[in-house]
């Protein structure tokens, strides 16, 4: 079945490669970020390809902002809350203006954003809302204080909403990946090897993967196999739930 797949801060990193691997697979996408300009270009980038996409500019914080979005829309069959925002510092140092941009993007967020699209869903009878958790939805690293917090919230989300949407054909689950070569990491290399004084080659031995026994960073595509599965009719049961990516991190 080819779906409908709303993706948030789509303009970027993970959320644009999970647009041209679900496109590739023959689904609709429709690519929204705060920064307009790079969600059109994902959207474009997919048309050239021969994908079907649409884009909009969209700020996840913004009760009305989602909701002037929402409202132009067609159907919504998947929702994937991928918007998010990291910073590292020690939490003496950690500031407040930090705190509340990582808490309202990646929790409130996906608050606002399930919370609109889940009327259309139920109209539907059909929906998938999947999360992007992280490795820190269910770790925690020093200096991650906000996106730690913010990143096991999610959890808690989503299990409520899968309890709530148990009467009908909507899930709602988690995907928890290490790290992913993305422009929120390469800055996180290029900081951290700043801060420590070593090179940026040592940061991703010795620190990014240090803690993946697999010794490799995930890909956009290992991502998209799992919201695939997640989308799935076979996937109905599953919800509520935390799939893990994690080269084997929390097996330790
Ligand atoms: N890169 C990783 O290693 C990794 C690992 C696990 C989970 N994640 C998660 O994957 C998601 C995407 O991360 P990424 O690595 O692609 O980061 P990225 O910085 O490359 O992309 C994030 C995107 O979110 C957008 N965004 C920021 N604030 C927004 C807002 N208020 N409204 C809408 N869009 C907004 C940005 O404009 C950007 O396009 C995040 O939730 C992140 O926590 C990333």
């Amino acid at each position: 079945m080819k779906h409908s797949i709303l993706i948030t801060g789509a303009g970027s990193g993970l959320g644009r490669g999970l647009g041209h691997c679900l496109a590739e697979q023959g689904h609709s996408i429709i690519a929204t970020d705060v920064d307009s300009a790079r969600a059109s270009e994902t959207a474009a980038s997919i048309q050239s390809k021969g994908g079907t996409a649409q884009s909009f500019g969209l700020d996840v914080t913004s009760e009305a902002s989602v909701a002037e979005t929402i409202v132009k829309l067609g159907r919504v069959d998947v929702l994937i809350n991928n918007a998010g925002l990291q910073h590292v510092a020690s939490l003496e140092e950690f500031s407040t203006e930090k705190w509340d941009a990582i808490m309202d993007i990646i929790v409130k967020g996906s608050f606002l954003l399930s919370r609109s699209a889940l009327p259309k869903m139920r109209s539907q009878g059909f929906g998938r809302i999947i999360h992007i958790g992280s490795i820190h939805s269910l770790v925690a690293s020093p200096y991650k204080s906000a996106y730690t917090a913010a990143k096991h919230a999610l959890v808690g989300l989503s299990k409520v909403l899968a309890l709530e949407t148990a009467d009908c054909d909507i899930t709602s689950n988690l995907i928890c990946p290490a790290y992913i070569r993305t422009p929120l990491v390469d800055s996180q290399i290029a900081d951290q090897a700043r801060t420590r004084g070593i090179s940026q080659e040592e940061v991703i031995e010795q620190v990014m993967l240090a803690p993946m026994p697999k010794k490799s960073f995930v890909t956009c595509e290992e991502v998209a196999a799992a919201v695939s599965y997640l989308m799935s009719p076979l996937a109905k049961n599953v919800t509520g739930q935390s799939i893990t990516i994690d080269g084997g991190w929390t097996a330790q």
